[in-house]
């Protein structure tokens, strides 16, 4: 295990888990925390040998409750500016972008930029006891981490102002149905069931999951013209050894071996 000052990473058959480490601060996202990451993240991104990036928090209490109020309560406009704009370049964007699925794990309370870290990754499975919500509004700000653009892209315009506006938090069930989570499970069994999806998706193609992830992702941005990039994405896949592989194995009637190339 890999340890800095507020990440735990666990490099496991394939799959890292990262670990959003400041459990008495609830994991609240402050500068260094989101540095940190940034920085695991762009080495998970190049080794070879990782598939799948699993986020969770440390503790039962929380995935993370937002970014940390305590070290922007003091920020003029610039710098609030700057805080989410770093925040989008570094991290959120990072993993909306990553070439490999990343499954956040919400182990508890999921508030502000910590629901919106949730919501950059690719799929969400929260514990029964999670809490989700977007409570900015209630501090007499908006959403800063891509919160006002990923949440109506999960669960539509109307709920996602109505979440906005109530500062409201749901549960676990209601995200389900919202769609705002993939899977609920109980608490003790939710590392158990990342784990168990990373290893179905392993099964797969990772590299053409990059491809999907950016076909999906250029559909969903305004302006972009996704299905050009899927067509290109799409012939893109056709020059890989996981496509020589996978096409091989099925006319062979047997499972494949990607190489991840
Ligand atoms: N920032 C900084 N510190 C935080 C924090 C946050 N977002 N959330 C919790 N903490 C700290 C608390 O200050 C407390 O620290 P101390 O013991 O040093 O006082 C510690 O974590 C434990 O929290 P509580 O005592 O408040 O625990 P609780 O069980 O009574 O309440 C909670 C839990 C409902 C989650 C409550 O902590 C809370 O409301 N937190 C703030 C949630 C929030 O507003 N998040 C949005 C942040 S703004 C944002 O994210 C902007 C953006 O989009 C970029």
């Amino acid at each position: 295990m890999n340890q800095s000052e507020h990440l735990l990473v666990e490099k496991n058959e394939g799959i890292a888990l990262v670990t959003l480490n400041r459990p008495k601060q609830l994991n609240a996202l402050n500068k260094a925390l989101l540095s940190e990451l940034s920085e695991v993240l762009e080495s998970l991104r190049d080794a070879t040998e990782i598939k799948v990036v699993l986020l969770t928090g440390a503790g039962e209490k929380a995935f993370v409750a937002g970014a940390d109020i305590k070290e922007f309560a003091s920020f003029n406009g610039a710098q609030g500016a700057e805080l989410s704009k770093e925040g989008h370049l570094t991290v959120f964007n990072v993993i909306e972008e990553f070439p490999k699925p990343v499954i956040a794990a919400i182990n508890g309370f999921a508030l502000g930029g910590g629901l919106e870290l949730a919501m950059s990754a690719h799929i969400r499975i929260a514990s029964n006891n999670a809490r989700m919500g977007l409570p900015e509004t209630s501090l007499g700000l908006i959403p800063g981490y891509g919160g006002t653009q990923r949440l109506p892209q999960l669960i539509g315009k109307g709920r996602a102002l109505e979440m906005i506006f109530s500062a409201r938090m749901i549960d676990a069930e209601t995200a389900l149905n919202y769609g705002l989570v993939n899977q609920v499970v109980p608490q003790e069994k939710l590392l158990e069931a990342a784990q168990k999806m990373a290893r179905s998706f392993m099964k797969n193609s990772i590299v053409a999951m990059g491809y999907a992830i950016e076909s999906v992702n250029a559909g969903l941005l305004e302006g972009s013209l996704g299905y050009d990039v899927e067509v290109q994405a799409f012939g893109d896949c056709f020059e890989t050894k996981d496509f020589k592989e996978g096409t091989q194995a099925f006319v062979e009637k047997r499972k494949p071996h990607f190489p991840g190339a």
